[in-house]
């Protein structure tokens, strides 16, 4: 991909994998949106603290002015939790809304998929579990609320696929929610959106978009379309994450995050890896920021992924502008973006204790992305990465 930074402000829609309005200012055609798709009454759902956020109050002016009646649902936490969702539903049920607007970070893109996937049926949200084979059946009178996504961060990617990461709060585990014929309708990436994202959320998300894409890449299963997303993903956000973090304001970098996320997020389609099983487990325990702790989990996951996978790594290196292809180079590239960044050295540093590595690695070890990591793992390894991660040092 040639990246022409005058182009890239220019607006744009896009059919595919589902209808994407792309553009500086375009969360201005929300109320004709909606018509469009016969929403009269939907449901904005966003994460806590976001309410009052800039583009809270301008999607609610928007819709006030286009006459919508609307109310809004901010009670997701930070790592969404399966009680939100419970609460969510009610909300939408005693309000009798239509349809859900998603708008904010991944909290708010995964709970609104997961208010929408248990609304109108009686199915428990854990029946739409990822790994469970009995498939709730969805027909024409149950089907699920229609679903705008308004992304406000670059990084989750969240915003056109249907599976969202909960906690159980009784296991104290995420798992994966979702259901094959459950989509967003439509997806609004506004850049203008994300230009008042602060500069540390700015740069843990968008650790989690290249995360994203470098996983989804190493799975090793014949998908030349997540893997060709995966790399265009790498390009963009390997060039713009840096000079966002330096010019918060520049809005053709805050573009090319927002396109790269939201390619990262479709890549990862193909599956994730031991970044993303061991992030989701410590998420879910200690509450940690997603992005930032899959930012420390990666230096170790690859230094033990990426032995033997020189083609891959030379590939992964290249779309990342790199001269020097080997994954020394990579890894170390990496840390000197994290450390650019101002991201910490290891989770100790986010309040993760080391005597919880044990119970963590036992959990991740079923999570759903550890199926698709390029290398099997033995407990006893992926306890070792999870102490590595919780006090190790970055070498550079
Ligand atoms: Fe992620």
């Amino acid at each position: 991909m040639f990246i022409n930074e005058s182009e890239i402000l220019q607006p744009q829609d896009w059919s595919f994998p589902i209808p994407i309005m792309y553009g500086p200012g375009r969360i201005v055609e929300i109320t004709d949106l909606c018509l469009q798709h016969g929403i009269r009454k939907p449901l904005i759902v966003t994460d806590k603290g976001s309410e009052k956020l800039p583009f809270s109050i301008k999607l609610q002016e928007l819709l006030n002015n286009g006459k919508i009646t609307f109310d809004v649902f901010a009670d997701i936490s930070p790592n969404p939790l399966d009680t939100d969702i419970a609460k969510g539903k009610k909300k939408f049920l005693d309000g009798a809304f239509d349809a859900v607007i998603a708008i904010g970070g991944g909290s708010a893109m995964d709970g609104g998929k997961a208010i929408c996937l248990v609304a109108n049926n009686a199915y428990d949200l854990w029946d739409f579990e990822y790994e469970r084979k009995d498939t709730p059946q969805i027909n024409a009178n149950n089907q699920f609320p229609k679903l705008i996504t308004i992304p406000t961060t670059a990084g989750t990617g969240a915003e056109t696929e249907s599976t969202a990461m909960i906690t159980d709060t009784k296991k104290g585990m995420k798992f994966c929610v979702w259901h094959h014929s459950f989509k967003p309708n439509i997806t609004i990436l506004d850049p203008e959106l994300t230009l008042t994202l602060p500069r540390n959320l700015t740069a843990w998300t968008g650790f989690d978009a290249l995360t994203h894409a470098i996983e989804a890449f190493l799975v090793p299963s014949f998908n030349p379309l997540c893997d060709a997303m995966a790399l265009e993903a790498l390009k963009l956000v390997s060039k713009f994450l840096p000079v966002v973090y330096d010019e918060p304001n520049n809005i053709s970098a805050r573009a090319g995050m927002l396109v790269g996320s939201c390619l990262a997020g479709v890549s990862f389609l193909k599956g994730l890896g031991l970044v993303h099983s061991i992030s989701h487990m410590i998420g879910a325990e200690y509450n940690t920021h997603h992005g930032l702790t899959n930012a420390i989990v990666l230096p170790v996951v690859l230094r033990f992924n990426l032995e033997g996978m020189d083609s891959q790594t030379a590939t992964i290196a290249q779309n990342m502008h790199l001269e020097e292809l080997s994954a020394a180079k990579l890894i170390s590239e990496i840390e000197k973006l994290m450390g650019r960044t101002d991201i910490p050295d290891n989770l100790g540093e986010i309040g993760v204790p080391l005597d919880c590595a044990h119970r963590i690695a036992k959990k991740a070890m079923v999570d759903s992305a550890t199926s698709t990591n390029p290398k099997k793992v033995s407990l006893m390894r992926m306890e070792d990465l999870v102490k590595t991660s919780i006090i190790g040092k970055r070498t550079t």
